[in-house]
């Protein structure tokens, strides 16, 4: 069977690599993204990416990732912290989600420790710059059983 994940980013990641450098890092939005296909390449599945700055498009997102997606790797951005209809949505559809954070969020303000969305995710994963998303697909893909153990 082949392997198709969602890469969904959302607010203010469209502005990486002018956006706070010294806390996200050099490397611009595209950068990434590159460097996920790469990833995604020598695993031999494929990824469809998204960014997007505004709530309900994120929702409607995820709501169509359960016709074709075997999982999603998410950065919620800012809606980490507020979003319910976010983590609503997470809950309704049946995928495996991973959320992940360029920065270490539990290190950072306090308002930034707590994660509305992670209590539905299959796991999070936080503090390693562009490499939390290689990460995170690394972790759907052993939780699918198509890692070697
Ligand atoms: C972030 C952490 C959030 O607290 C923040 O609002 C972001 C980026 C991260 O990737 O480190 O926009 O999700």
């Amino acid at each position: 069977m082949s392997i198709e994940f969602l890469i969904l980013h959302g607010p203010n990641l469209n502005l990486l690599g002018e956006r706070e450098p010294e806390v996200y890092g050099p490397l611009t939005l595209d950068d990434i993204n590159d460097r996920l296909s790469q990833h995604a390449a020598t695993r031999q599945i494929s990824l469809r990416i998204q960014q997007s700055n505004h709530e309900g498009v994120l929702i409607d997102t995820l709501h169509l990732a359960r016709n074709w997606a075997s999982g999603v790797i998410i950065n919620p951005g800012a809606y980490t912290h507020t979003s319910i209809a976010l983590r609503d949505a997470i809950a309704s559809i049946d995928l495996p989600v991973v959320e992940v954070h360029l920065s270490n969020i539990h290190a950072r303000e306090e308002f930034r420790h707590r994660s509305m969305l992670a209590g539905v995710c299959l796991g999070q994963i936080s503090g390693f710059g562009w490499r939390s998303y290689v990460l995170g697909m690394d972790a759907l893909l052993g939780h699918l059983g198509r890692l070697a153990e």
